[in-house]
């Protein structure tokens, strides 16, 4: 009896997936290359990782809310480095939240490179922690 199930659920399996194909097939001729309907799903964003975490949550309210965009990407260099990289180079320990927030607050250059990052006078040094805790939570 339990051999037959299984029996069952091999081939109700195998008919599920020839079925999929099948229509998966029809509909890459029907639009696109096929390539794209058989590429690999892609790797989930940092977004998606650490949507949940309530440190991601508060910080990425506030960094919403300043100009951090302007200069940051999460995933990509642009004026100043990404936060995956920042995150890569430093752990989340009080410490170098602490320093980080100081940078954020009074700005500078010469740890990326000579391109400076503008001071920031108007967040309170709760804020920039809550940004900063956000940045480094963003490890691939
Ligand atoms: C005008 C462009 C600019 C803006 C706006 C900006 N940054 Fe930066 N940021 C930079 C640059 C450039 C660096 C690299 C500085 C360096 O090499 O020391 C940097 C570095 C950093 C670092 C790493 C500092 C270190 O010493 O490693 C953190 C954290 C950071 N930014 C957070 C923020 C946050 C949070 C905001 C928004 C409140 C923000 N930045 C807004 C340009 C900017």
């Amino acid at each position: 009896m339990r051999k037959r199930n299984l029996m069952f659920a091999i081939i109700a399996g195998l008919a599920f997936a020839c079925g999929g194909g099948e229509k998966a097939a029809e509909s890459s001729e029907a639009a696109a290359p096929a390539t794209e309907a058989a590429a690999p799903a892609p790797e989930m964003s940092l977004e998606d990782k650490y949507k949940d975490d309530p440190i991601y949550i508060k910080g990425i309210e506030k960094v919403k809310n300043s100009d951090c965009a302007t200069c940051h990407m999460i995933d990509r260099k642009i004026i100043g480095p990404s936060y995956a990289d920042i995150a890569a180079k430093y752990e989340s320990t009080e410490e170098n939240v602490s320093m980080l927030a100081a940078k954020v607050l009074a700005g500078g250059a010469g740890v990326w490179g000579e391109v400076m990052m503008s001071p920031h006078p108007a967040l309170s040094e709760e804020d920039a922690k809550d940004m900063v805790r956000y940045i480094l939570l963003l490890k691939k």
